[in-house]
């Protein structure tokens, strides 16, 4: 993103033809010939592809298209007049992320077709193929007899070769945040989400509907996942599953009038993509999504930080506190005087608990402290579907915006503002101009939005066109006034912090904080998350949460989280995101310091990252390069099985010693019955060493290597003796 150091060479042979439905099919291999892809028309001139990895079928010829309203499909009856096949080699800069330089290469097909008869509009179909995958898009080029017009249905198809293992989560217009299933395709039934009563708003448009990112596994061993890329002006794709076919088919979010997208030429839909590999490992170590995506559009970027935050929230999550300053049920935005209320007793967002984090933030070394019910409004916010709940410029009367930005900046710290919109994005559209100006007047220089409930304008959905382009519309408001964005409640993420990298992290899936007042994330939820969800981007998970059983804020409270605690830990190597939160309460880590050591540690930015091994629903287990430094770091989580992970640290710089600091579960450790036991022991490792990781039902480890000084070598032992 900040240069693109184009070690870049192209190739380019341009075929001009008219070739009618008999004509042959184009193919092309990507750059290792690992994949290949091939592009035909069908008699009725039906453009259709196909897709295998190393001769086997992942892709079976499948249809591509689009229907308009008021106007003939483009699905059928066209002809190929061009086709473009080029090759890119380049190498690029993130501003911040996973590893410190990203290569894309692939080979691309660019068929440009004419439908022969009618108005002769034409579309251009662009395949490109790497070694991890593909990725295709239409474009639609500017011409007389296709200007305006409104997409009624995609029917891109993804005809599958079997019926595979899938990990998916109900097709829904509105949320994303349930907990994950694991059925083949052809028993995968959406209904049960209906049952999911902890979210707020769900639109489950069918049984046979899911959402992407969809993780597969083919009963050969194949590791297929199905997303899309750049998703800007046009509507999140859920997939339609044929149960006893294996063909899956684009399913678009609808807007208020059944419309799925307004377009205008030159246009184009974003990238549909399909990463595919023999080895889990691999898809998670895919860039494909980035590499779809455009380059960033801030030019200077010094300004945007990774950052580990800490935060007035859990404590609201778990009821200790409150976001609202009132406990009345009815207020009105215009005329309420909140000084005239009583206040409850129990508000979070005050100006001495703010302090309280703020000390606590600058003692442990991070940069942010996020406050959420800090804003007038919380007193009716939640299910009313009300335009006028917040104006994100009024503090409640018991938070002094003006001591604490000062109180802030003498500790070093900066202040991470909250915005929930409450669905009303209209209400913020209005209004975040003066909130921004307001935010950089007080020294805030990133911003958590939130989107529960129901949209306005009514009748529009989460992932919608509209809504869409209301997020990169905050992305970009943002950017102006160099401000960082974490968005909760968002459409999924699909790769667009290449181009807005102020856009640090989404929500977006379901989060920790379904543990602390739902039945929760099941323990294989965040060996899940990396195959689905975080394909797109980053996740604003808000791990860390050491006081695992939550009966402490109430007697017989049961709600808890489902992980050990040093899995808690492991998380911030195996969930990567540029923000993270170290989620608990202060006086919860005053109880472990010597565990919160390695939260104080752990980087939120790396120059390298290998994946050691995966499997989706069963583990993972990642290191991690620290950027600039000579550190690693690794995470190791596992499902509700209890697991040993044997590890090779051949990554590590050879010939040289190193303090590897192990966090892990007790031997009699146990999410469930035993789950905030760890032990901690330090020992001298090199290149050479097989760490061994015994991780519990549900549990974690996690690991710090540092480069070991004169003393380590004296005071330590080799690991193993
Ligand atoms: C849901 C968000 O995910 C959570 O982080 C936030 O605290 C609440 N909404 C309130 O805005
Ligand atoms: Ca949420």
């Amino acid at each position: 993103m900040r240069k693109n150091a184009p070690a870049l060479f192209s190739l380019l042979f341009v075929t001009l033809f008219i070739f009618g439905p008999r004509a042959g099919a184009q193919e092309i291999a990507s750059p290792s010939g690992k994949l290949s892809l091939s592009f035909r028309l069908t008699e009725a001139g039906e453009p259709t592809y196909s897709l295998s990895f190393a001769g086997r079928p992942v892709v079976l010829q499948s249809r591509l298209g689009i229907e308009l309203r008021d106007a003939p499909a483009l699905t059928a009856g066209f002809a190929v007049v061009k086709s473009e096949t080029t090759e890119k080699d380049e190498t690029w800069q993130p501003v911040w992320g996973e590893v410190k330089s990203i290569r894309n290469h692939y080979r691309e097909l660019a068929v440009t077709l004419q439908q022969t008869k009618g108005d002769g509009r034409s579309v251009l179909v662009r395949f490109r193929l790497f070694d991890d995958g593909l990725g295709f898009r239409y474009e639609f080029p500017e011409q007389e007899k296709l200007k305006y017009f409104i997409v009624t249905d995609e029917k891109t198809e993804f005809n599958l070769a079997g019926d595979h293992k899938a990990f998916w989560i109900p097709g829904d217009y509105d949320t994303n945040e349930y907990a994950y299933s694991t059925t083949r395709l052809s028993e995968i039934d959406a209904s049960r989400g209906r049952k999911d009563i902890a979210i707020a708003v769900k639109s489950i448009p069918g049984d046979n509907v899911v959402q992407t990112p969809l993780m597969l596994k083919t009963a050969e061993g194949l590791y297929v996942n199905i997303h899309e890329a750049a998703l800007v002006n046009y509507p999140a794709m859920n997939l339609a599953v044929n149960r006893q076919t294996f063909s899956l088919s684009a399913h678009l979010v609808p807007d208020a009038l059944d419309n799925k997208a307004y377009l205008q030429t030159p246009d184009r839909t974003p990238w549909r993509t399909i990463v595919v590999s023999d080895r889990a490992a691999d898809i998670l170590s895919s860039k494909l999504i980035l590499n779809l995506n455009e380059p960033s559009k801030i030019s200077d970027t010094r300004w945007i930080k990774p950052v580990k935050y800490v935060g007035i929230w859990w404590e609201m999550h778990v009821g200790k506190s409150t976001w609202n300053y009132a406990d009345v049920g009815n207020v009105k935005l215009a005329g309420t005087d909140w000084s005239k209320l009583k206040p409850n007793g129990r508000h979070g967002a005050t100006t001495a608990n703010t302090k309280r984090y703020i000390d606590f933030a600058a003692r442990h070394g991070f940069g942010g402290v996020l406050v959420e019910g800090w804003n007038v409004g919380w007193e009716d916010w939640f299910g009313n579907w009300k335009e006028e709940v917040f104006d994100f410029v009024t503090p409640y009367p018991d938070f002094d915006v003006n001591e604490l930005q000062k109180y802030a900046a003498a500790k070093g710290v900066k202040l991470i503002m909250h915005h929930e919109t409450s669905a009303s994005a209209t209400n913020y559209e209005r209004r975040m101009e003066a909130a921004y100006r307001f935010m950089k007047e007080h020294g805030y220089d990133a911003v958590k939005t939130g989107y529960v409930g129901r949209i306005i304008p009514r009748g529009e959905h989460h992932d919608g066109q509209w809504m869409v382009n209301h997020y990169v519309r905050v992305a970009e408001a943002t950017a102006r006034r160099q401000i960082m964005l974490d968005a909760h409640e968002p459409v999924r993420p699909t790769g667009l912090q290449r181009t807005y990298p102020n856009w640090l992290a989404c929500e977006a899936a379901r989060g920790n904080e379904y543990n602390a007042w739902s039945e929760g994330n099941p323990p294989e939820h965040e060996t899940i998350l990396p195959f689905t969800r975080l394909m797109g981007g980053p996740m604003d998970y808000t791990p860390g949460i050491f006081q695992i059983k939550l009966d402490v804020y109430a007697p017989g409270k049961k709600e808890q989280v489902h992980t050990t605690l040093a899995k808690q830990l492991a998380l911030y190597v195996t969930l990567y995101s540029p923000l993270q939160m170290a989620a608990d309460l202060p006086e919860n880590y005053e109880q472990h310091l010597d565990a919160f050591r390695f939260i104080e540690d752990v980087p939120v930015d790396w120059d390298d990252t290998r994946v050691l091994e995966a499997e989706p629903g069963d583990y993972v287990t990642i290191a991690r390069k620290a950027k600039g430094k000579e550190e690693w770091y690794v995470g190791a989580i596992t499902d509700e099985n209890a697991r040993t992970s044997e590890i090779s640290l051949s990554f590590l710089a050879p010939g040289r010693q190193y303090v590897a600091t192990v966090y892990a579960d007790a031997a009699d450790a146990h999410w469930q019955s035993n789950p905030m036991k760890y032990q901690i022991s330090s020992s001298l490792v090199n290149e050479q060493t097989r760490l061994r990781l015994a991780l519990a039902p549900g549990g974690g480890a996690a690991v710090s290597l540092k480069p070991a000084s004169a003393e380590d070598l004296k005071r330590l032992k080799p690991y193993g003796r």
